[in-house]
């Protein structure tokens, strides 16, 4: 890393910031040769170097009515010690925050020593509070989350805690991008009754258990005057225990017995679909507050790159915190000469397809998983037959002046062509 560092910015030429986007100035693509020397020949790929287009973002986002704060949001899930140990990884990615409220429920039997598993969430850098529950099914338990969480709320000697602004929910292998989710919530008003989540992405789902619901693994969010209300009217809502998911027992409960609407938003991610989910990260997803099912449906990268979770959680970690909100933005450049596609999916690829994709090609999502699940909403286009994928792998430098620079190195173990292996892409940023 350090002799990437070194080197990445040598000899550049960066165009001047003259380009129609706001906020990016250049992206430049080069490759570095990694022959091991102590400061790497670096080759300039000219095909790749240019300056690319931003893509448009594809969500709406109404005005802002309130900032709120991590410390406003209380988060719980119900798990088992086994499946903890499963999906330590995910939920360490947003549990490990500091001053993050977070509730973590397990059965009363399943739980042998509370002590134990409070070291181990420890040493894992997840402060999430323990209780136990003597409900044995899980989705029984999900549902009981709300008047638990809420009442860990109103009981607590922590005056930040009494006050907590939304309850959020989600499954033990939920992946919260709590920045994304803080910038989402400002277009809410926590004082009013809201429920806020989104269905899932698998059509057969949705017609298999319906739209009225927010699917848990995509994360349900409750202000704290509906979270109050539920709590208050458990009892009706238990007539629900016999349903299918905890997801939705808290749907029936909240919209039949409540009588308030779900409100859909796009930045949840319930994350339904198996196989490849590639054409779904390229295809826009920025802004996104939740993942689901990651390991057991499907995952982010090809066996090659990894498919480790610890692995695949820090590469994610580490391109969530130097992105941010621009984690997935897209930026693209089409060669009229070779007829190819360069898409840019910051913080996770870089793909040169071999043709060239229209505006509202490039809008619709590329269908990379398995066959034959359709998605909701969204349109897709046939997987491509000709097309190479670098992966993010690292962060090669960083520079903070008046602009940002980041060099962000994306790799294709499949090539053999090693002057290919590392294209190192240049993004800088100015504000
Ligand atoms: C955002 O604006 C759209 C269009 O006016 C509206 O339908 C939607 O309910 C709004 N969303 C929020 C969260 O207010
Ligand atoms: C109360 O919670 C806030 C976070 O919301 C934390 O910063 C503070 O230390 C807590 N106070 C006490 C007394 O635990
Ligand atoms: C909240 O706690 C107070 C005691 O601190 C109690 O009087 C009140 O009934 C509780 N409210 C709810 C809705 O649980
Ligand atoms: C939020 O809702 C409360 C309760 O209806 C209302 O008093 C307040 O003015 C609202 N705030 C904004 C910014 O709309
Ligand atoms: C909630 O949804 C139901 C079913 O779609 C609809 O009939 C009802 O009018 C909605 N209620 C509100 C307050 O929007
Ligand atoms: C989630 O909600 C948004 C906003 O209503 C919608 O446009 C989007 O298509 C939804 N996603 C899915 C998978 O249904
Ligand atoms: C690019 O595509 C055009 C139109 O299909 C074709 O005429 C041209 O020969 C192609 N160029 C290359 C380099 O393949
Ligand atoms: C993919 O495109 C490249 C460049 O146009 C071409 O050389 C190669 O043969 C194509 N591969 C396949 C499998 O079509």
């Amino acid at each position: 890393m350090s002799e990437r560092k070194a080197s990445l910015f040598d000899g550049i030429n960066i165009p001047s910031s003259k380009s129609k986007t706001k906020r990016i100035a250049a992206v430049l693509v080069q490759t570095l040769v990694d022959d091991k020397s102590p400061t790497p020949k670096r080759l300039t790929l000219n095909e790749f170097s240019h300056e690319y287009e931003e893509l448009p973002i594809k969500r709406t986002l109404n005005a802002s009515i309130h900032k709120y704060f991590i410390e406003q949001i209380y988060f719980a899930f119900t798990t088992n010690t086994i499946r903890i140990r499963q999906t330590i990884h995910t939920v360490k990615f947003w549990a490990a925050r500091p001053n993050i409220h977070c509730l973590a429920i397990f059965e009363r039997k399943d739980l042998a020593s509370a002590n134990l598993m409070n070291s181990y969430l420890a040493g894992q850098g997840i402060s999430c509070e323990i209780q136990t529950s003597n409900i044995i099914r899980f989705e029984e338990r999900y549902l009981e989350l709300i008047e638990q969480v809420w009442s860990s709320s109103n009981s607590s000697s922590n005056a930040s805690v009494k006050t907590i602004q939304w309850f959020a929910f989600g499954d033990d292998d939920t992946v919260w991008f709590l920045d994304n989710l803080l910038e989402t919530l400002q277009q809410y008003n926590s004082s009013t009754s809201i429920y806020l989540g989104n269905i899932s992405d698998k059509l057969e789902a949705i017609r298999r258990h319906g739209t009225y619901y927010a699917y848990g693994g995509g994360g349900i969010i409750v202000s704290r005057p509906l979270a109050l209300k539920a709590a208050q009217h458990m009892k009706d809502c238990r007539r629900f225990r016999h349903f299918f998911g905890g997801d939705e027992m808290i749907g029936k409960c909240i919209t039949e017995i409540l009588k308030i609407n779900l409100t859909r938003n796009q930045n949840f991610h319930q994350m339904d679909h198996e196989g490849d989910m590639d054409g779904y990260f390229e295809s826009g997803i920025q802004g996104l507050v939740s993942l689901h099912h990651m390991f057991s449906y499907w995952e982010p990268f090809p066996e090659e790159h990894t498919t480790n979770p610890r692995e695949t959680m820090n590469l994610l970690k580490l391109a969530y915190q130097t992105f941010n909100h621009n984690f997935l933005k897209r930026y693209v450049r089409i060669d009229q000469q070779t007829n190819r596609t360069f898409l840019l999916t910051m913080g996770y690829s870089f793909s040169v397809i071999n043709r060239i994709l229209t505006h509202d090609e490039l809008m619709k999502v590329e269908n990379t998983w398995w066959c034959c699940s359709q998605f909701v909403d969204q349109e897709t286009r046939p997987k491509e037959k000709n097309k190479t994928t670098w992966y993010f792998r690292a962060i090669a430098s960083q520079t903070t002046t008046t602009t940002k620079r980041y060099g962000a190195v994306y790799e294709n173990k499949r090539l053999k062509d090693r002057v290919a292996q590392f294209p190192t892409i240049e993004i800088i940023l100015t504000n």
